[in-house]
């Protein structure tokens, strides 16, 4: 398989995300729910996107399709380069792995594990040896501020600061890509106000970010803004 060239701060030739036409259409039993109908998204190298919309509009729908963690039901979808139809779930899965860092509305912690597992657990998917594996996950920790945290479970830590390991998960494997999916969204204003900082700090350093908020004073502070209504991109 030809990986897809996302090496963080360099220049591409093609957008790092670029769907065409792209339509997701879930089939429950009778019901069929079109979520995406037809849409177009280039996102380039260092980009800081924002994907608004009211609820239902189809944004997680869209996000999960970025992340490759679902495929559009028509339409292309190119990573880095790479048309993903010709990629098998496995090596979908090992593109995900390596190129794309999640952060989530509530967190997805394991539970019952601490921060420093959490952090340290993607890293040994990457085939990292232990050692370094914890060494980069104590460093991420440090760095959002969690030095002092690191052995304490996500029940044992604020809103905040689980959102604060949710991103140092996302961030240790070095992703170019990181997929924030409202991420703000069960945080009060001031830890939310950290989190959007955070997100900057990595996009300085040259990291692409696609966030998806309904919060439009959130997605102000991005540097672009798409629109998302009933399954399409609006302007
Ligand atoms: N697994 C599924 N099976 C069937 N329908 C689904 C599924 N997931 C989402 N949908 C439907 O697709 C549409 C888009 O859902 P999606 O989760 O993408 O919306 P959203 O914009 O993320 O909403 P929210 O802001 O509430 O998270 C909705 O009408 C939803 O009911
Ligand atoms: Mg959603």
């Amino acid at each position: 398989m030809s990986q897809p060239e996302m090496q963080p701060g360099t220049e591409s030739d093609w957008p790092v995300i670029e769907l065409r036409n792209v339509t997701r259409i879930y089939s429950t039993g009778r019901l069929e729910v079109a979520a995406l109908r037809g849409v177009d998204l280039d996102v380039w190298q260092g980009d800081f996107l924002a994907i608004v919309g009211p609820s239902g509009s189809g944004k997680s729908t869209l996000m999960n399709i970025i992340g490759c963690l679902d495929r559009p039901t028509a339409g292309s979808y190119r990573l880095g380069g790479t048309p993903i139809e010709q990629l098998t779930d496995d090596d979908l899965a090992r593109v995900r792995g390596r190129a794309i860092g999640f952060v989530f509305q509530s967190f997805n912690l394991l539970p019952r594990t601490s921060a420093l597992e959490n952090v340290a657990t993607p890293l040994l998917y990457q085939g990292v040896p232990r050692k370094e594996r914890y060494a980069r996950a104590a460093a991420a920790l440090e760095r959002l501020g969690l030095g002092d945290r690191m052995e304490h479970e996500p029940s044992e830590l604020s809103g905040g600061q689980q959102q604060r390991v949710a991103i140092a998960r996302a961030l240790v494997g070095e992703p170019a890509l990181i997929l924030a999916d409202e991420p703000t969204g069960n945080l009060d204003s001031q830890s939310g106000a950290d989190v959007i900082k955070l997100l900057h700090e990595l996009n300085d350093a040259g990291t692409t970010i696609v966030m998806i908020t309904h919060d439009s004073d959130v997605a102000v502070q991005a540097r672009r803004q798409v629109h998302v209504r009933d399954g399409l991109l609006v302007q």
